[in-house]
């Protein structure tokens, strides 16, 4: 795809209603798609010239830049993190951990994610509100990960979970200057808080996350105790507020799509096929940011080196080149659904994964088998933590029933 004698080419920016949309507005996180369907539509590549990045919105687009176009190591905020890396500095202490989030390795968690999930159901009965974000959404990923890394759960990680996820949002490709700096001084936090853990951690080693990494920065071949971390940073806030929002779609979309709802509590079986479609349908990783550091064609434009790119999941897993004319209907039968890009792709793709699907199966699956009658209590979401890369609404509340 890429052409090195571009110099002449025809450096051509898609203007029309949608070259000023704002990626910001409650609206756009309400509902980004029909906005999304018409910058595809109008050719492969957008250039949004209120934050002067381009989009790429084509499945086979948006695949190729997650996996081919660089991450941003030139303009890396995280110059010692290894996710923020591309190349040897980023599969070696990548592969540290990849064995232990297996699929094979998460299935072993599976009696303890339903341990997780039914203690935050104890006192529920059929007419009880389930508020999803507080009372389930954030716990569940939290204590797996305290448990993958071989950490003490803290009694109270309310100050944690703002922390993670205003960190979380420095992934964010809209954010002004203000925000920002109030997301770096988060970060600054959170690094505190994993110091200390990290200090805690070396005379207290076990069969961990966290014990694996140290023992690689001792050895020094593959990372060094600089990396540690910042290493750890990404791996603990990735695996958050990613799987917070992406319960709260899934439910949020099966609860307006009655039929599939009901036909899951007819098949249950059909779950792990479910939990696929829904993350076609509605991921909570809207896009990623790359950067390009040539120029790259696509088709009749051309991404010019240097060029901020936004690679847009959430329009690949509804382009209908792809999945069809019925792209965007929530079909838990569709036989290709594990086709999504959901968790990206190349040598970036989600290294958590399997922990979430897990996790997103066994919430699903709780509620069909104990509240098959469950509702939203209202239909009033709001959608306002004006962080564009992680969508989610800001709570959901349902009736069991
Ligand atoms: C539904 C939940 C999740 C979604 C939608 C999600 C999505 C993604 C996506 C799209 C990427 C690719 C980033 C890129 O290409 O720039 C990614 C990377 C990553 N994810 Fe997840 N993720 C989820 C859960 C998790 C969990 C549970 C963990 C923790 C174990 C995790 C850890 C990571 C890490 C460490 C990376 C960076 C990988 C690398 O750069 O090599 N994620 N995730």
């Amino acid at each position: 795809m890429h052409d090195a004698g571009l110099e002449q080419a025809h450096y051509r920016s898609v203007v029309a209603d949608h070259a000023f949309v704002d990626v910001r507005s409650e609206s756009f996180a309400e509902d980004p798609y029909p906005v999304l369907a018409a910058m595809r539509a109008q050719g492969r590549v957008h250039h949004h010239q209120p934050s002067n990045q381009w989009f790429l919105l084509q499945f086979d687009d948006v695949g190729f830049g997650l996996a081919d176009i660089r991450r941003n190591e030139r303009t890396s905020r995280d110059p010692l993190n290894p996710f923020a890396m591309d190349g040897a500095g980023h599969t070696g202490p990548r592969r540290l951990i990849a064995p232990a989030l297996s699929n094979q390795k998460m299935q072993v968690l599976r009696d303890r994610t339903q341990m997780i999930v039914d203690d935050a159901l104890t006192a529920k009965a059929p007419g009880s509100l389930l508020n999803v974000v507080d009372e389930i959404g954030y716990l569940l990923p939290y204590r797996l990960m305290c448990l993958l890394l071989g950490v003490p759960e803290l009694p109270d990680p309310t100050a944690l979970r703002d922390v993670t996820f205003k960190s979380l949002a420095l992934i964010d490709a809209f954010s002004g200057p203000e925000q920002i700096q109030h997301f770096v001084a988060a970060a600054q936090d959170l690094y505190r808080h994993l110091d200390e853990v990290v200090e805690w951690k070396r005379s207290h080693r076990g069969d961990d996350l966290v014990s694996t990494v140290l023992a690689a920065a001792d050895e020094g071949t593959v990372m060094t105790h600089d990396h540690v971390v910042p290493y750890l940073h990404t791996l603990y806030l990735a695996g958050m507020h990613t799987t917070v929002n992406q319960i709260s779609l899934s439910l949020l979309a099966l609860m307006h799509n009655r039929s599939q709802w009901e036909l899951l509590v007819e098949h249950p079986k059909l779950c792990d096929n479910a939990v696929e479609e829904l993350l076609r349908f509605d991921p909570t990783a809207q896009y990623m940011r790359r950067t390009a550091l040539e120029d790259y064609r696509f088709g009749d434009d051309v991404v010019p080196e240097g060029a901020a790119v936004v690679a847009w999941i959430a329009s690949a897993n509804r382009d209908p080149a792809k999945w069809g004319a019925d792209a965007d209907v929530l079909d838990i039968t569709r036989a290709d659904a594990p086709k999504h890009i959901a968790f990206g792709k190349g040598p970036h793709v989600c290294i958590g994964s399997w922990l979430a699907r897990l996790e997103l199966r066994v919430v699903i699956e709780t509620l069909v088998t104990r509240f098959p009658r469950v509702e939203l209590a209202t239909d009033e979401l709001t959608w306002t933590s004006g962080i564009t890369a992680i969508r989610g609404p800001d709570e959901l509340t349902l009736q069991l029933r």
